[in-house]
């Protein structure tokens, strides 16, 4: 995790830093501490610094970036780290892209202090140097040089923002919540850097559909099926979602034949013609995500089937067209709903979609029922999971002994279809439909979101 910390001298914005970091297990990087700490040990950067700093002038940004390109290559920010203190203005956005590319950061949290409430506070404090008009003044400097800093920062999509008055405990639970390490299950805003690792899961995810699409005929086992999937993932230099889930699920792959709906073993079963057989794969790159389904026929099948299998696919694409900025959850349930009902299925509601990121599951949940303009906004930063399971009867289920694979309680076929949707800085695109992310087609070009 590579975080950019932003806020007004005065907001205890550098405490935080600390306490974050301790709670990630990343260095706090800050300026001013590295500026001394070249001082003190005597580098030549340090004697630079030194000089500059005593005739009272600024130290150039290719100095802060040189000192910075040797703290980031050491053993400790392998994992990341945070920044204080640089950049901080909108050149230095542009001298730490150059280290670190415009991908280089994940969020940028920013400290949302009012004015007023911060003079207040540190006055109480009482230091010799804080009058009401220095503080004022400080402050204006920081809003004047951050303002293009947070637009740079916001166009690409990392702005975080914290309430920094508060309990200090309070105030370190934000970020930390907001950046999505904490153990409670919460949405997460995912950046550029991060959706394009999911990126890679996606495809990781589709090779494997393509693989298992063309290897399932009659005769073939469900175990050869996930043999296949174990070797793609491991090819791809992820690992899997599913293997180890909760603790216990066996395999890379959910394969779900007939009347099973979700969650399917692979065992020993062979493929016989005229069944239908639903996919489930999941993948991790680098900590993140993929995941998706498609459900599809053995050899030659029923009319009925193909019509189960069709409807539900398209019941998944009027749920992802929903997708996008400024809509809403139910907006997707119920475009999927819409879909199955119009066809008298059996809409499945125990099992749903969800949010997906650097776990499998994240919040929130996406029911395939709901009422348009209802539920939770949709905004850009989130991954959802869309995943409608139809059933040709009832819409019921019911769990083998085996604690995993679910069933229609009727007996009757089920589909199921999935795709990882993101809403990326360049639209909502889809991640799990092949190689690259496909931008998700909307009926009016102009409503992109
Ligand atoms: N793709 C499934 C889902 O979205 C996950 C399979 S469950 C597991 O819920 F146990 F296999 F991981
Ligand atoms: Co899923």
């Amino acid at each position: 995790m590579r975080l950019l910390f932003v806020g007004p001298p005065g907001a205890g914005k550098g405490t935080q830093a600390q306490r974050v970091a301790d709670a990630l297990g990343i260095p706090h990087i800050s300026t001013g501490d590295m500026f001394r700490h070249h001082v003190s040990t005597g580098t030549e950067l340090g004697r630079k610094v030194d000089e500059i700093m005593r005739s009272g002038g600024y130290v150039p940004d290719e100095i802060t970036v040189s000192m910075l390109e040797g703290r980031m290559a050491m053993d400790d920010a392998e994992g990341g780290f945070i920044l204080d203190g640089f950049p901080r203005t909108a050149a230095q956005v542009e001298a730490l892209d150059g280290l670190i590319g415009e991908d280089g950061l994940d969020h940028v949290v920013v400290f949302n202090v009012d004015e007023d409430e911060l003079v207040e506070r540190l006055l109480a404090r009482g230091r010799a140097d804080d009058t009401e008009e220095t503080i004022r003044t400080r402050f204006h400097v920081y809003q004047d040089q951050t303002a293009p800093l947070l637009d740079v920062y916001g166009r690409r999509g990392l702005i975080l923002e914290v309430d920094g008055i508060g309990p200090v405990d309070e105030v370190t639970d934000n970020p930390l919540r907001r950046t999505h390490r904490g153990r409670d299950r919460m949405i997460t805003i995912k950046s550029r850097r991060e959706f394009a690792k999911m990126e890679k899961a996606g495809a990781t995810v589709a090779a494997i559909h393509e693989a298992v699409r063309e290897a399932a005929a009659p005769g073939v086992s469900l175990l050869e099926l996930e043999e296949i999937s174990a070797k793609i993932i491991e090819d791809h230099g992820c690992t899997s979602s599913f293997l180890n889930y909760h603790g216990t699920y066996p395999a890379t792959l959910c394969l779900s034949p007939n009347d099973v709906i979700v969650h399917g073993i692979p065992n020993e079963y062979r493929l016989e013609e005229g069944d239908i057989l639903s996919v489930d794969a999941g993948a991790i790159y680098q900590g993140f995500h993929g995941d998706a389904a498609f459900t599809i026929g053995i050899g030659d099948i029923t009319e009925e089937a193909r019509h189960l299998i069709e409807t539900t696919e398209e019941a998944l694409w009027a749920g992802i067209r929903q997708v996008r900025s400024g809509n809403r959850l139910g907006d997707i349930g119920a475009a999927v709903a819409e879909i199955g009902s119009a066809h008298g299925y059996g809409i499945v509601e125990e099992y749903v979609g969800h949010g997906i990121g650097r776990e499998m599951h994240e919040e929130p949940q996406v029911p395939n029922y709901g009422e348009p303009g209802s539920g939770m906004k949709l905004r850009k930063g989130m991954a959802l999971c869309i995943e409608p399971m139809f059933n040709i009867g009832k819409r019921h289920t019911k769990v083998d002994p085996d604690g995993w694979t679910v069933r229609t309680a009727d007996g009757t076929l089920s589909a199921h279809w999935e795709h990882t949707v993101a809403i990326t800085p360049d639209g909502p695109m889809i991640f799990t439909a092949g190689e690259k992310p496909v931008p998700v087609e909307f009926e009016e070009a102009a409503s992109r979101g």
